[in-house]
C-alpha cells in the first residue's frame, strides 16, 4: 500500500515538473534568449517562429494538451498556429489579444529578421484560473509590457511564469509601446502574491525570483525619482535623459529608435 501511495506521488511530481525549453539568437553583437516552458501538460508560450524546430521536438518529447501564452509578442507566439494543427490542442491567450492573433504580425523588419514572423491563429480567452491534471494556475493580469501581459502562478509550488514582465533587475533598455508605470503597478500587484521561484521567457529559471521582482521595482522607483526631481528643476526631457542615459544603446539604432534607455 506504501509503495503504491509513493508512486503516485512520484507520477503527479513528475507530472508538476518544470520542462524548460532554451535556444539563442545572436545577431548584431546582440545576444537573446528564449525559454519556454511544459508543466503539467501545458505549453507557457510557443517561441518564436525561427525555432520551430527546436520547439516541436520539445513538444513532442513532453505530455502537451494546451498552450497558454504570457502576451501576443511575435517571440512568444511565433509556432503555436503550427502546433495547434499538428498537435491538434487548443491555445489561450488575454481576450484583448484574441483579434491581434487571427493575423499574421504586423512587425517592424528588425524583428522579422530576428524572430521570424507568427502565423495567424484562433486562441480562446484565458480563464482566471487554469486547471490541469494535477496542478491549478492562477491567470494575472500584468499590463505594462503589453496590454495583454499576464502571468501564470502556482501557489502550490511557489512557481510563477512571468514571461517578459521581469526579464532583468535592472531594466536597460525599452519599447516605445510599453507603460512603464502601468508595469511598475503591475509589479506592486505581483509582490502582494507568494512565490519563491520565477520562470522567466528571456532569463530563464531564477531560484531567488521574489527578491529580484522586488529589485525591479525598486530600481524602476529610483529611476522615476531621478527623472521627477530633474522635472521638477526645469530640466526638459533632453536634457534628463543625457543626464541619466548619457550612453545609446547599440539595439536603438538597429531598432529604428523602437528600443531606447528605460
Ligand atoms: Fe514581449
Amino acid at each position: 500500500m506504501t509503495l503504491l501511495q509513493t508512486s503516485g506521488c512520484l507520477r503527479i511530481d513528475r507530472a508538476r515538473e518544470v520542462r524548460i525549453f532554451n535556444s539563442k539568437v545572436q545577431m548584431m553583437g546582440t545576444t537573446l534568449n528564449v525559454y519556454a516552458y511544459i508543466v503539467d501538460g501545458m505549453l507557457i508560450d510557443s517561441g518564436p517562429h525561427r525555432m520551430r524546430k527546436g520547439i516541436e521536438y520539445f513538444c513532442t518529447q513532453n505530455r502537451l494538451d494546451k498552450i497558454v501564452h504570457t502576451h501576443f509578442h511575435e517571440d512568444h507566439t511565433g509556432n503555436t498556429g503550427y502546433l495547434m494543427r499538428k498537435l491538434r490542442i487548443p491555445a489561450y491567450i488575454h481576450a484583448n489579444s484574441i483579434d491581434i492573433c487571427q493575423e499574421k504580425g504586423i512587425i517592424p523588419v528588425y524583428r522579422l529578421v530576428f524572430w521570424g514572423n507568427r502565423r495567424g491563429f484562433t486562441a480562446e480567452a484565458l480563464p482566471s484560473i487554469i486547471e490541469n491534471d494535477h496542478s491549478t494556475f492562477k491567470v494575472i493580469h500584468t499590463p505594462g509590457h503589453t496590454q495583454d501581459h499576464v502571468v501564470f502562478l502556482d501557489k502550490e509550488e511557489g512557481q510563477l511564469f512571468s514571461g517578459d514582465l521581469f526579464v532583468h533587475p535592472k531594466t536597460r533598455v525599452t519599447r516605445r509601446t510599453e507603460n512603464i508605470p502601468l508595469l511598475m503597478e503591475s509589479l506592486r500587484k505581483l509582490l502582494q502574491e507568494s512565490f519563491a521561484t520565477v520562470y522567466c521567457a528571456h532569463a530563464g529559471k531564477i531560484s531567488d525570483g521574489y527578491n529580484l521582482v522586488k529589485q525591479k521595482l525598486a530600481h524602476l522607483e529610483d529611476l522615476q525619482d531621478q527623472v521627477l526631481t530633474r522635472f521638477n528643476k526645469g530640466l526638459g526631457i533632453k536634457m534628463i535623459v543625457q543626464e541619466i542615459f548619457p550612453q545609446t544603446p547599440t539595439i536603438a539604432y538597429y531598432s529604428f529608435g523602437e528600443f531606447f534607455f528605460v
